[in-house]
Parts: C-alpha cells; sequence; structure tokens
C-alpha cells in the first residue's frame, strides 16, 4: 500500500519523507488556508514547493465548480510540475472534468466520495485515484472502511485501473485495517503514520538493550 501524507505543511512533509516510505501528498483547500497559504500565486509556489521535496503525486485541488473552470484551473495546476494530480469533486460537473483530462493524459483524484455509487462514476469517467473519505464517515457513525471494501470489489469485478486512495485517516489502526482489505493507497496526517512505529514493547526492550549494554562497558576507573 502506497502511503501518502495529507497536509501542507512543509516540515511535515519533509519529516516524512526522510523517512523513506512517503509515496505522495495530498493537500486540500483548508490544509493550504490552516498553513496560511492565500492568493493565487502563493498557492501555486507552495505546490511547487512540495513537489520539490517529494518525487511522488501531490494532489492540488481546484476551486471552481463549473467545467469551464475546472479545466483552466486543472490545466494551469497540472502545468507546475510533474507530479501534480488534479484533485476534482464529485459533482456532475467534476465528472466532466475528470473524463476532459483522462482524455488528455492528465491524471485526477476524484474527491469527497462518500459512498460507492459515486466511486464507480469517477472510475467510469477515467479518475487516477478516488478518495473515499474514511474519517468523515465514521464522524456520522457509519463505517467507513466498510466503503472502502465495497469500492475494492467493485474495481476488481470490472479490473478498473482508477487506485482507491483512502483518505480522512485519523489513527494506525484506519491504516492496518485500509491495508487489510486491499487499498492501494493511504493518505494521512503526519501522527498516523508516526504512531504505526510505536509499541511499548519496543520502547521498554530498546530502554533495557541499551541499560544492558552500558552495565557490560563501564569505562575504566
Ligand atoms: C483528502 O484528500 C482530504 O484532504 C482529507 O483526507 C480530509 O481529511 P479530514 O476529514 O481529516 O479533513
Amino acid at each position: 500500500m502506497k502511503f501518502f501524507i495529507d497536509t501542507a505543511n512543509l516540515n511535515d512533509i519533509r519529516e516524512a519523507n526522510d523517512l523513506g516510505i512517503l509515496d505522495g501528498v495530498t493537500t486540500n483547500p483548508s490544509l493550504m488556508a490552516k498553513e496560511g497559504i492565500t492568493g493565487q500565486n502563493n498557492i501555486l509556489k507552495h505546490y511547487v514547493d512540495i513537489c520539490n521535496i517529494v518525487d511522488g503525486p501531490v494532489s492540488a485541488e481546484v476551486i471552481a465548480t463549473d467545467f469551464e473552470g475546472m479545466i483552466r484551473e486543472g490545466e494551469t495546476l497540472a502545468e507546475l510540475h510533474k507530479n501534480i494530480v488534479v484533485k476534482i469533486p464529485m459533482i456532475p460537473e467534476g465528472i466532466k472534468a475528470i473524463k476532459y483530462f483522462s482524455s488528455k493524459g492528465i491524471r485526477t483524484n476524484c474527491t469527497l466520495i462518500f459512498s460507492a455509487g459515486q466511486a464507480l462514476l469517477a472510475a467510469k469517467a477515467g479518475a487516477s485515484y478516488v478518495s473515499p473519505f474514511v474519517g468523515r464517515l465514521d464522524d456520522v457513525s457509519t463505517n467507513g472502511l466498510d466503503l472502502i471494501q465495497q469500492i475494492r470489489v467493485i474495481y476488481d469485478n470490472y479490473g478498473f485501473e482508477t487506485e482507491i486512495l483512502a483518505a480522512s485517516i485519523r489513527h494506525p489502526m484506519h491504516i492496518i485495517q485500509c491495508a487489510e482489505i486491499g487499498s492501494d493507497v493511504m493518505t494521512g496526517p503526519l501522527s498516523a503514520i508516526l504512531a504505526l512505529a510505536k509499541h511499548p514493547l519496543t520502547d521498554n526492550g530498546l530502554a533495557q538493550f541499551l541499560a544492558d549494554h552500558a552495565k557490560g562497558n563501564k569505562s575504566p576507573q
């Protein structure tokens, strides 16, 4: 399973990238605003900064909600860097835009997916990635992982090449369960990725090893 980080914070992106396990980045307008990145020029520059850190797909979301606007914005984003994937919302105009970009060989990530029907439409339009929001479904008492499973079955039934990008990942168990189901990609915060490495028995065991080593290697008096 590929690991993407879901943030526009350059320090977090660098830290995840330095681990050597990062495959890509997803952003959204809320994440950009959270970092204080505003104004068209700053936003475009920030995407390039991210692309210069990570050698992998970087999702950059359009703001327009009409077909022509999405095409204009998406083409500008795609020209920024070879790593850019144009992120398009799951609305009827978005489906048309995904179809258009797919015919031009421009990669897309269809975002705000909350049902299997939406995922099916995105795949038929030729989306490169589809982003079901696991955590936001959990927030409304609906099992987000059930949706990942449903989409996996549908895509496998018909051999769709669209990759399932489990989004809105909140904690390490989400990541593990997505891997069990066979999600192609997950995107989550640095905290969820780092939490995978944590285990108290690892910490205790390491402390013991180091203490025993120190006992046997005391410097001569
Ligand atoms: C998807 O690409 C979104 O950026 C993201 O995963 C949303 O996550 P959230 O529900 O934690 O805001």
